[in-house]
């Protein structure tokens, strides 16, 4: 007997999962850069923050496994429509003419592999197990002195920098498509989407490319 096809089977189902999993991780960015954007506001607001989340067990653990979900299906449908598109056209093509596909689009089969490592290593260092990369010791309560000790480091910061700057032509990219899988894709609207999607990626590099960079030259003291 054949088995039913579920939602996760065909290609615009696929495109649908990617998509909704690729919204509710666009959501987590803009929420976790907003509140790490308190780190400008001094220690005792920002640990007072991280204290609030690490307190709200049913928040912390719903968000984790929510992300959790959304991870593993934005790289499985990612990596099962790839394989779709390579096995409709196994022979390649003779000629490839790139000049609608922007230079995003091409990156992002780059940017989605080395953003899972900067995800696996960001959560390696700054919650489990916590990683000093430095002359000092991580601390599970005092998240401002681990940020500003972290950042002090000028490879740290050169690190996270480059990630947010993958992320953001990730984010830029991963907006357009999605338009796109909403059916908004009638050349009038072209330019409006190109300039959400472009704001959209340059807000949230900028601000997490400041919080790093800020620490590295002052901005952001040590807790004193
Ligand atoms: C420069 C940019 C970023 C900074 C400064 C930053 C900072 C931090 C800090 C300090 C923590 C630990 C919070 C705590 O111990 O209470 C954390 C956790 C985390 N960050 Fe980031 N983050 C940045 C970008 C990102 C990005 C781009 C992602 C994902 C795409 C991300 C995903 C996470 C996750 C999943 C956690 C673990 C949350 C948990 O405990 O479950 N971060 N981040």
């Amino acid at each position: 007997m054949q088995k039913a096809l579920t939602l996760a089977d065909s290609t615009v189902g696929k495109k649908a999962l990617l998509a909704v999993s690729g919204l509710v991780l666009f959501g987590f960015v803009l929420g976790h850069m907003v509140g790490n954007l308190q780190v400008f506001l001094g220690p005792e607001v920002f640990n007072g923050y991280a204290a609030t989340l690490k307190g709200n067990l049913p928040l912390l653990w719903g968000t984790r496994i929510v992300l959790s979900v959304s991870v593993v299906t934005h790289i499985v449908m990612a990596v099962q429509l790839m394989g779709r598109s390579s096995k409709a056209r196994p022979v390649g093509y003779r000629k490839k003419d790139n000049a609608v596909t922007s230079y995003a689009a091409i990156t992002m089969k780059l940017s989605g592999p080395l953003l899972f490592f900067y995800i696996a290593f960001h959560i390696a260092h700054f919650t489990a197990p916590g990683l000093a990369l430095g002359n000092y010791e991580h601390s599970t309560t005092d998240v401002y002195a681990n940020f500003v000790s972290a950042f002090t480091i000028p490879w740290v910061t050169a690190l996270y920098v480059i990630a947010q700057l993958l992320l953001g032509l990730h984010l830029y990219h991963g907006a357009w498509s999605l338009f796109q899988t909403l059916g908004l894709s009638h050349p009038r609207y072209d330019g409006k989407k190109r300039l959400v999607a472009q704001v959209f990626a340059l807000l949230i590099m900028a601000g997490n490319v400041a919080m790093p960079i800020a620490v590295l030259v002052g901005v952001i003291p040590p807790a004193g």
